[in-house]
């Protein structure tokens, strides 16, 4: 039986290599990556999850089989391919070479094997069970997901910050005393936003314990568990809270096309130490970040939700204490149905500086490209946006439909190609004209852009046989009927008449 020894290795700016292209694979490529690694994948096939991350992460993607060559430079290498022949080959040669090497599956063959980890920010408890049961160790990270606290995340930023200020000041204080600081009533306070609160209280506790020189030691069991910082020339004054944290620029990116994203959106993405960044956003845009800024996918992809709102939340926080400029870049616009508020409120609380830029909103912009103006002199002075995510025919909704029918004007939906049936014929029920001109724009702005166009009693049937799928916006009004004149750019059109030629 081995015995293993537990590290946490700086793969930071190192070349690593994965050799797999499948699911597996990419969940290496993931952790590799979030902990600032230049990856490379060799595989002859690459799933589109790993293949997605390339234009923003340094990361190498060769489709072909693998070659010793590869391991050239190489820090570490996952062999994570679903071939054990294949896995034991480039353990072998990586361990001729003296290159560390994972392969999936086999503990003979690694001289390293990857956690499972509970994450809350820099704080990491990895799990391991000596490769004896992977199923034991998801199993307890499980039971910590559920247990740890988020809060920890932003605890461990507020006690490096008053660890640096006690240093600043040549306060030394023990580990018992830092032991004792560090309780429940801190971290409430934490978990609260109340950092400058958690921060004075922290110093009341730990003046207490003045000139005792600090223990030096390098284990995550002792009162130090990094390097030790060179004094640097931050004024002794410095107010004890966040003086040199960063900030969070919540920024609007538009519908899809990137030429509707503000100049300031832009501007931002191009000052960002860090960008976090939605499904809807264009990737193009973030070529405008530099080089060396980070970008965080949180959106969902295939229904697999990369980070949770909570979790992003926490990002957010936890890189602007650390000081960095964040974008927290959202399609259209960040306070129209994208949760930016609750990202304004978590960063507010947590008393980080933030600007808002708005963006081009969907429930505009997806009409305009269909030719819709949302208000018509003579056909509608007022339209309401509306969520589809709530399903009309669940009682106790907040969405009052017999006053949406009532209201006139046009009504916009987001989110509603599932429910679009359910709530045209909600909105019929409640009185709204089943004639009502009615329209729906899919990924209005960019290349993909679709439109259908009806009225309320068909509009869901014939979405659903032009299979038309999110993102996509509907529009319910007389409004609609304008489309039939103004709708300017029928990408479906000129693709259908590009094919018909090509034939
Ligand atoms: C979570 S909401 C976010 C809305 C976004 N904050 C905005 O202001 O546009 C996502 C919904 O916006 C709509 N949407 C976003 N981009 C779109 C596009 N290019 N065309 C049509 N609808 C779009 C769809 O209804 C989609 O389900």
């Amino acid at each position: 039986m081995t015995s293993y020894f537990p590290v946490a290795l700086n793969i930071e700016g190192r070349r690593c290599l994965v050799v797999g292209g499948g699911a597996v694979a990419a969940r290496k490529v993931d952790a590799l990556l979030s902990a600032g690694a230049l990856v490379a994948v060799v595989a002859p096939e690459i799933v589109p999850a790993i293949a997605e991350r390339a234009p923003f992460h340094t990361i190498e993607l060769h489709r072909r089989g693998f070659e010793p060559g590869d391991l050239a430079d190489v820090f570490l290498v996952v062999a994570a391919t679903n071939d054990s022949d294949v896995n034991a080959g480039v353990a072998a040669q990586a361990r001729s070479r003296r290159v560390l090497v994972n392969a999936a599956d086999d503990p003979a063959n690694c001289d390293f094997i990857l956690p499972a980890v509970v994450r809350r920010g820099e704080v990491q408890i990895a799990i391991t069970t000596g490769a004896r049961s992977p199923a034991l160790a998801r199993h307890l990270r499980e039971r910590l997901e559920d247990r740890v606290p988020r809060a920890y995340g932003l605890l461990v930023e507020v006690l490096a910050r008053v660890r640096d200020e006690l240093r600043r000041e040549g306060v030394r204080a023990d580990p018992a005393s830092w032991q004792e600081a560090i309780d429940d009533e801190v971290l409430d306070q934490v978990g609260r936003g109340d950092l400058e609160g958690a921060i004075v209280l922290l110093r009341t506790r730990l003046d207490r314990s003045a000139d005792v020189p600090e223990e030096e030691d390098r284990t995550d069991s002792g009162a130090g568990d990094d390097p030790e910082p060179a004094p640097d020339a931050v004024h002794p004054e410095a107010p004890l809270s966040v003086s040199d944290m960063g900030r969070v620029i919540l920024a609007g990116a538009g519908p899809g096309d990137p030429g509707l994203i503000t100049v300031a959106g832009q501007r931002a993405i191009a000052e960002a130490d860090v960008v976090v960044y939605d499904r809807l956003v264009s990737a193009s845009l973030l070529n405008a970040a530099r080089g060396d800024a980070r970008l965080i996918f949180a959106g969902k992809a295939r229904g697999r939700s990369a980070l949770s709102q909570t979790e992003i939340n926490e990002l957010l926080c936890v890189e602007a204490l650390a000081g960095q400029v964040v974008v927290r870049l959202k399609g259209g616009d960040p306070f129209v149905f994208g949760r930016g508020g609750e990202e304004a409120l978590a960063v507010a609380r947590a008393g980080i500086p933030f600007t808002v830029i708005p963006g081009v909103t969907a429930a505009v912009a997806a009409p305009a490209f269909a030719g819709i103006p949302v208000t018509h002199r003579g056909l509608a002075s007022a339209f309401t946006v509306i969520t589809g995510h709530e399903d009309p025919s669940k009682p106790g909704g907040s969405i009052d439909w017999e006053a949406l029918a009532r209201l006139g004007g046009t009504l916009v939906l987001l989110m509603g190609v599932e429910t679009l049936s359910r709530i045209t014929k909600e909105l019929i029920a409640h009185g709204l004209d089943p004639e009502t001109p009615a329209a729906v724009v899919q990924a209005g702005s960019t290349q993909d852009q679709r439109i259908v166009t009806g009225v309320l009693a068909d509009i869901a049937e014939r979405a659903r046989a032009e299979q038309i799928r999110a993102p996509a916006t509907t529009v319910v009004g007389q409004v609609a009927a304008l489309a039939d004149q103004l709708a300017w750019r029928r990408l479906d059109r000129l693709n259908a008449a590009v094919r018909a030629g090509a034939e």
